[in-house]
């Protein structure tokens, strides 16, 4: 073995022998390390191993959905994560066939979900016990796990259209994926179980980031208004996730938050909002009810929208503001050279669900000229992690 691959292994094994405490452990330094890894393993995978390895992926997915399914972590969950559970035993709490059981779990063995302990309990990992039912983590699955079913055409998708990059809203893979005409918003309002887990996944985006928006903008400088004003609009604010932390953050911030939404996403508001913000039914492609608020947010919202569609938000927008409103638009930055392997798989999750994109800050800025508007900053946090959002601050064009 070289010595820089036996200097390498000699620190990982000391690594894992001695692991930190997840509190202690340096999200910037981790995400370092995780890129280094993946690096590494690239340099010492053989192709033959490399392609199974790709190709093998997406069965961890359906494996864990099907675990769901059954019940297996609710089972886990149940048994407050403190006890290990024989085959027997989690057979007695979930769905289905033992030997079915079995083989998932032998696979989820193998992907280090759960460890099999004294050669018969399965111990579940920290993973394990955050994808039972009704938590963002679990949600992320079901909703990855759905979109699997556009990715498996997208081949077939571009082949018939030469491949050509798509950019109409209104010929997507997810429509040609589901034989429909419907968008993946309308489409997720007639499949509640699923609106739900989209509702869900969106709060949970955020745990990627060490800094929230309002960290970095200066809130309490820029958004003094009167207390009978709207202080900010929230449109495609989702469950009121975004309002729920701003408000806990800023609890004297004078004047209305104000989340809208569309009507399935608004009906799965299940927690009461904080005092002074209020959840409304809007579409944002129709004229702005709300006008003459503070600021105007939207966080990734837009990414949704190729270039057309996103410009009539901004119009709509426009059309309500007054003179001293402001617009926040609280997007992914594609970082232009080197982007991390989830912004350029979310750039293809926007590509297969509405024939959009994540942009670059020189795309944000040009779609936001081209909407009327005119980037007065790009709030960027200091911290960045595997994902970098930025907050442009703009104003209406004179
Ligand atoms: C990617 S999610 C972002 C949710 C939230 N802003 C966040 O960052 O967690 C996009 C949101 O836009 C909403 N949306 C899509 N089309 C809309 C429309 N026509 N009018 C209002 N909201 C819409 C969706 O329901 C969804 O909640």
């Amino acid at each position: 073995m070289s010595d820089s691959l036996s200097k390498a292994l000699s620190a990982v094994t000391e690594a894992l022998s001695n692991p930190p405490s997840p509190v202690n452990i340096n999200l910037g330094t981790a995400f370092q390390l995780l890129g280094a890894m993946d690096k590494l393993r690239v340099m010492l995978e053989p192709p033959n191993l490399a392609v199974l390895n790709l190709s093998l992926a997406p069965y961890a997915l359906s494996a864990t959905r099907v675990a769901q399914g059954m019940g297996v972590f609710n089972a886990f969950v149940r048994a407050n994560g403190t006890k290990d559970l024989t085959l027997e035993e989690l057979d007695a709490k979930t769905k289905g066939d033992r030997q079915l059981l079995f083989r998932i779990m032998r696979h989820l063995c193998a992907c280090d979900i759960f460890t099999l302990v004294e050669g018969t309990k399965y111990r579940p990992s920290q993973l394990a016990l955050q994808l039972a039912d009704g938590s963002p983590v679990g949600d992320c699955v079901k909703h990855f796990y759905l979109n699997m079913r556009v990715t498996s055409f997208l081949n077939e998708y571009l082949e018939e259209r030469n491949y050509a990059n798509p950019v109409d809203a209104t010929d997507t893979p997810f429509q040609y994926a589901h034989r429909t005409k419907e968008n993946p918003f309308e489409w997720l309002a007639r499949h509640p179980a699923d609106q739900a887990a989209f509702n869900s996944v969106m709060t949970m985006n955020r745990k990627l980031i060490e800094t929230e928006w309002y960290e970095t903008f200066p809130v309490e400088e820029k958004l003094q208004v009167s207390a009978d004003r709207t202080v900010l609009v929230d449109i495609g604010g989702g469950i009121g996730h975004d309002l729920s932390l701003l408000k806990q953050h800023f609890p004297q911030l004078p004047g209305k938050l104000v989340v809208q939404d569309l009507p399935g996403v608004i009906k799965d508001i299940r927690e009461p909002l904080p005092d002074g913000v209020e959840a409304v039914v809007y579409n944002m492609f129709d004229p702005q009810p709300l006008k003459g608020a503070k600021a105007y947010y939207l966080r990734t919202v837009l990414h949704d929208w190729p270039d057309k569609q996103a410009i009539e938000v901004l119009r709509r927008i426009r059309e309500a503001m007054v003179e001293d409103s402001i617009l926040l638009v609280n997007e992914l930055n594609m970082a232009g050279s080197n982007p991390s392997r989830i912004q350029t798989a979310i750039d293809q999750d926007m590509m297969e669900a509405f024939s959009s994109l994540e942009r670059t800050e020189e795309e944000w800025r040009a779609l936001l000229n081209k909407g009327g508007f005119d980037v007065v900053k790009v709030w960027k946090p200091a911290v960045k992690g595997m994902v970098e959002l930025a907050l442009y601050e703009a104003v209406p064009k004179p």
